[in-house]
């Protein structure tokens, strides 16, 4: 712990430091965000070099250039975690969390923390393949120098297998977790730490893997599948990860580098119609998804399956922290090229003054897809209908208004004069900097919500803060049914099951969710900085 007190420290005497010298926030404050020159001394008078100053009290080190880890390879296959079983119906296998020296800048190994060896192959947690019915027994082994859990992101797990930030495994330890996935469970999913406080971390540090869970009669079943599962990277000139600063806390971290399966813009070749499978595994980043021009494709899955319609036609498509998407990308009638592209995005980062907020950042390219259509592929069509989804809750029947209703408020507090008291922040992350989940932040000991099993009920969740954040509740797939801003409401187009849903400043989010086990879930901001600073809660399922 007292590598996190220092943190806390470091990040209290940053904070006062800022306001000691009111810098002009937008400017300055963008810069830092991005700023890898460290050139300036740190000085008094100027704005420019006050923030050089803010850096140097931050031990925030200088970045490496965007460009620093080679591209243009072809895209990897991810790995994929063996079965140690040769049960029919059980999935066997080990996971072990340990640091892992990579080289990603050519010369320089960069010490990561990732699930398995992964000597070779992709620096993303391995790939597990599994089917519906499937019981599923993971003994994870930690190997970090912190407690840790593994959770299942959108997978419905019984609460005391989901890893739980009340439910450590101390490094060294092991532990096994065990799970069987119901029927209707096919989906993209996938798993990371979920420790108190340390989540973000472990995530930014190379902790997150893919999960497919495959069905028996899939109607996409012909069409050859491409993985596409996003992370995040911020690297120090030297190659170590770089610790997180002050703004990443703010904001969420978001590195100089995106990786597809690890990479640095890969290549694609597509030389028929595919389905891509999209993760964003990243802390913070959102992913506004396009092809560019106006290259269409074709939404076939959210996070928890198959859509009941495919959604054609579609240019863009936003992926907000932890959220996964199945699209359907069609080779064409001739040979092309385009730059998957994740365009900007507004989410309105804060900077240190009051309702200014930054400019959204470029867009970035992900990877060069290069289109081949080869003649003698075999034409595959998507269904009218991809499976029956049935609404949990029909708005027009009086269902909808007797259902219970929960709410859950984001908000947020910037309290300027703790963040000027250097040294009162000892126990916890940055100071006076409060994201809040119904007036709170998280306490373990505190239950926030509580559901009967099997009771379909409605949640608003209402952003009161200046930002999006993304809004994940644990255990379960739910339902949105409409969006309300600025007295508009807008009655969500198409059924599909998520487990995490934007949510933007201002705006009230209305879902339909049930829950089917008994025992605490958690439900949070997907933005991992914020969770691990307290926009976290317990639900609990009795
Ligand atoms: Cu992917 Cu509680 O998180
Ligand atoms: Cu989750
Ligand atoms: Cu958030």
């Amino acid at each position: 712990m007292i590598r996190r007190e220092f943190l806390a420290r470091t990040l209290s005497v940053a904070v006062a430091s800022l306001f000691a010298r009111n810098v002009s926030a937008q400017h300055s404050m963008h810069d830092m965000h991005g700023m890898s020159d460290m050139d300036d001394m740190p000085g008094m008078s100027s704005s420019h070099s006050s923030h050089a100053n803010q850096h140097a009290a931050q031990g925030t080190p200088k970045l490496a250039p965007e460009t620093a880890i080679p591209s243009g390879a072809p895209l990897a296959a991810l790995r994929t975690l063996r079965n140690e079983s040769s049960e029919p119906g059980v999935f066997r296998a080990t996971l072990v969390a340990q640091p892992v020296r990579r080289q990603l800048m050519p010369g320089h190994p960069t010490a990561l923390w990732l699930y398995g060896d992964a000597a070779q192959g992709p620096i993303v947690g391995p790939l597990i393949d599994v089917r519906e019915g499937d019981t599923v027994e993971i003994r994870f082994v930690n190997h970090l120098p912190q407690p840790s859990t593994i959770h299942w992101h959108g997978l419905p797990v019984p609460p005391d297998q989901d890893g739980n930030p009340m439910n450590p495994v101390a490094p060294g330890e092991t532990h096994v977790y065990r799970f069987t996935l119901p029927p209707g469970s096919a989906g993209t999913y996938w798993y990371h730490p979920h420790p108190h406080m340390m989540s973000a971390e472990q995530v930014f540090r190379g902790l997150a893997g893919p999960i497919v869970v495959r069905a028996a009669d899939d109607p996409l079943a012909a069409f050859p599948e491409r993985h596409l599962f996003f992370t995040d990277l911020k690297l120090a000139s030297d190659a170590s990860v770089a610790p997180n600063d002050m703004m990443d806390w703010m904001n969420g971290r978001e590195g100089q580098f995106v990786l597809v399966n690890g990479a640095r813009r890969p290549r694609i070749d597509v030389a028929q119609d595919e389905r891509w499978r999209l993760w964003n595994g990243g802390n913070a980043r959102y992913l506004r998804l396009s092809l560019g021009g106006n290259r269409t494709f074709t939404q076939v899955g959210t996070d928890g399956g198959l859509l009941d319609k495919p959604r054609d036609g579609l240019t863009e498509l936003l992926l907000a922290p932890g959220e996964r998407a199945e699209i359907v990308v069609r080779a064409g009638a001739q040979a092309s090229t385009a730059v998957l592209t994740a365009a900007a995005y507004d989410r309105r980062k804060m900077t240190m003054t009051e309702g200014k907020s930054l400019p959204a950042d470029p867009a970035k390219p992900l990877a060069d897809v290069r289109f081949t259509p080869s003649s003698t592929a075999a034409a595959r069509t998507v269904p009218p209908t991809l499976r029956p989804i049935a609404p949990l809750l029909s708005s027009t029947d009086s269902a909808a208004d007797k259902a219970p209703r929960k709410s859950v408020v984001f908000s947020e507090e910037m309290d300027m004069t703790a963040m000027h008291r250097p040294g009162a922040t000892m126990s916890a992350l940055p100071p006076g900097m409060q994201f809040m989940i119904n007036g709170a932040r998280f306490d373990s000991s505190r239950i926030a919500l509580t559901s009967r099993r099997g009771e379909v009920e409605v949640w608003s969740i209402e952003n009161r803060t200046d930002m999006d954040h993304p809004f994940h509740l644990h255990g379960t797939q739910f339902q949105v049914i409409r969006r309300e801003r600025g007295g508009v409401a807008v009655p969500e187009p198409y059924l599909a099951w998520r487990d995490t849903v934007n949510v933007q400043p201002g705006e009230t989010v209305r879902i339909a969710t049930v829950q089917r086990d008994a025992g605490e879930r958690m439900f949070h901001c997907h933005i991992l900085e914020h969770e691990d600073l307290g926009m976290m809660a317990t639900l609990k399922v009795v």
